[in-house]
Order: C-alpha cells, then structure tokens, then sequence
C-alpha cells in the first residue's frame, strides 16, 4: 500500500456584490452582446471596498474545512495560490492560518498566475508524497478587481474576485488508476512570453499596477498548450481522454474551453463551466470550478477528473485526480 492524496472537502466564496455586463456598457465602449460572444462572460463578483483576497479564501477554507468534517488544526500545511495578496508580506497563507485558529503546521503562497491552483495542489501533493504532511488545505484565492485598468476594455471585462479551496489528505491506496487521489500532475513555464500578459507594476518598482494583455496572443498558445499538458498529466497516469469524467478547465474564455475540450476529443457535456457567472478569477477559478461541480451534483466520487490552467509567464499545467 501506498500513500496517495485524496480529496476530502472542497468550498467556495464569493464576494457580495455581483456585476452584469451591462455595467460596463456605462462607462466603456462596449456590449453585453459583445463580452458574451467573445468570451462566454455574462457577470462577475467583485470584492466590497475593504475586503482582501485572505478574506476570501478564509471564508473558501471554513467552507472546506465543514464539508470534510475538520477542524483548522486537523491541517498540517496551508498552499495557497494568488497573485493579489493583501499585503506584500506576509503571505495570505499564513493570514488565512491566523484566522482560521490554525496554531501548529506550515503556510505559505504560490504565485503563478492563472495556472496557480495547479502548481498549488501539484505542490501539495508532493508535500504529502514526501511525508512533510498528512493533510493539506489548498486555496486559490483572488480580487483582480485591484489590477484592473477600467480604462481598458479589452481587459476590465473579463476578471472577477472569488475563492475555492479542497483538502488533500493522505490515504492508503492500492495505487491504481481505479483508486481515489491524485494519479499525475504536469507543470510548464516559458518566461519569454512575459510581454502576452503581465502587470506593469511591483513592489521593486515602487507601484501595484494594472493587468495588461495581448488577448489574441494569450488564446493562440492557451487552446494548443492545454490540450497537450492535460494529455501529458493523462499519459502519465496511464490514462487516456476517452476515461475522463470532467475536464475542470480554469475559467478564462468559453472559447479557450471549448477549444481544449475539441482538441481533446471530448464533447462540452464533460466540461465543468462557470465561466459564465464568476468571469476570469485566475487561480480560484478551477477551485471555484470544482466545488459549484460538485453542488450541481456534477462531480461525484471515483469520477475521473482532469484539471488544467495557464496564465501570466507563461505558466501552464495540467493535474489528473479520481475524485
Ligand atoms: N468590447 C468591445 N470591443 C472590444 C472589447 C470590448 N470589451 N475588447 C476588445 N475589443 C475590440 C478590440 O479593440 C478589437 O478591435 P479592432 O479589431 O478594432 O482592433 C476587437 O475587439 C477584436 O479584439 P481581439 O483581441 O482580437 O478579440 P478576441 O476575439 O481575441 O477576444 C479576448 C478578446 C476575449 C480577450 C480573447 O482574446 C481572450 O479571451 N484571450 C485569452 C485571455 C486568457 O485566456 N487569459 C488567460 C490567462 S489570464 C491570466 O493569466 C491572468
């Protein structure tokens, strides 16, 4: 018997205040018709004045934490994935053990942009594989309302604030691709492709800044990559599309969705999408993703589930998990 990394809660949160398209037809020169055909977006949640991204992924947490049965000092390490922190440091994962009455483990951030919930459960896996902890709250939480240019159209439109979180745990397995857990994970970067999509600012040069993309250039590597790392992380469990339950892509155009799915051979009905109602909520989309599944009764245990995600770097991977 070997250990492996099962899922054994998973929550959400979502900021209050829900924002249509047609809110952006005020200000900008733009359409819901528009947003809607390019990019699948009908509304997004932004963050009230005041509340952070550790707000957001504490509420996310306690949501998973209930849904395990578990209580904070059940968890051994804290991951969490973001690249809107509340403050330059500390990280959000140590503000979330905090507020969670966590007083022993370990927290910390991972930052890799869009496909940050995927180095965050690939990371937590092997924190579990390596015997460094049993059991793992994993996060991804953002409010990229924060980094918008709402002068921007091509831009502003497409983000939203929200938060998910799951709970790995260490369990005996036969370790076959039949049993429950994490089964292969796949991780890519390719620093040359910084200009696509960036924000123009930092704490060494002395500004927050704002997101900006070349859209057109991001969905021409997005569909080919992500086909390709889920189909690797497949591989490497052994596995092929035709087995897949749900593909749980992170949520960043239904076009890029519908492209990967096609490009792997496998129709819409196996795509968890919810793209229409949070927007691009970068690392909390595929957390987001998986727990809405799950409430719509779409995921269910043993099913077959590929996640995968890339952003801002380029950072792209892909993780294959039996539910
Ligand atoms: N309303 C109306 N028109 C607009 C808007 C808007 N909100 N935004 C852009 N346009 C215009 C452009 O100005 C352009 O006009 P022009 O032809 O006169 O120059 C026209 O629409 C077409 O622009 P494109 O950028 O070519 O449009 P495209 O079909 O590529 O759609 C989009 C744009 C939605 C951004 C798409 O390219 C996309 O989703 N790209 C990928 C984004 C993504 O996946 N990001 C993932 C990672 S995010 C992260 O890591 C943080």
């Amino acid at each position: 018997m070997a250990g492996r990394s099962v899922v054994v809660g998973v929550g959400h949160y979502l900021p209050e205040r829900v924002v249509p398209n047609s809110e952006f037809e005020q200000t900008l020169d733009t359409t819901d018709e528009w947003i809607r055909t390019r990019s699948g977006i009908e509304r997004r949640h932004f963050a009230a004045e005041g509340e952070t991204t550790s707000d957001l992924a504490t509420n996310a947490a306690k949501a998973a934490l209930a849904d395990a049965g578990l209580e904070a000092d059940d968890i051994d390490a804290i991951v969490l994935a973001t690249s809107t922190a509340d403050l330059t440091f500390p990280s959000a994962a140590t503000m979330v053990q905090a507020r969670l009455g966590m007083t022993r483990g370990f927290a910390f951030d991972v930052q890799a942009v869009c496909a940050g919930f995927v180095f965050a459960l690939s990371n937590a896996n092997a924190l579990i594989l390596s015997g460094q902890a049993k059991r793992v709250l994993v996060i991804g939480a953002e409010t990229f309302s924060r980094i918008m240019d709402w002068t921007d159209r091509s831009t502003c439109v497409l983000f939203g604030d929200g938060a998910g979180a799951l709970i790995l745990e260490e369990q005996d397995s036969a370790g076959t691709s039949n049993d429950r857990g994490i089964l292969a994970t796949d991780l890519n970067s390719d620093g040359r492709y910084q200009e696509l999509l960036y924000v123009d600012g930092g704490v060494s040069t002395q500004s927050t800044g704002h997101l900006r993309m070349q859209g057109n250039q991001v969905f021409r590597h997005a569909v080919e990559k992500l086909a390709k790392t889920a189909n690797t992380a497949l591989d490497r469990a052994g596995l092929a599309a035709s087995d897949v339950d749900w593909i749980v892509p992170h949520q960043a155009n239904i076009r890029i969705i519908q492209g990967t799915a096609k490009k792997m051979g496998l129709p819409m009905e196996n795509v968890v999408v919810t793209v229409q109602d949070h927007g691009n909520t970068s690392a909390a989309s595929i957390p987001l993703a998986l727990s809405v599944g799950k409430q719509r009764g779409q995921i269910k245990q043993g099913d077959l589930i590929v996640t995968e995600a890339i952003g801002g770097g380029l950072a792209w991977g892909a993780v294959v998990l039996r539910w």
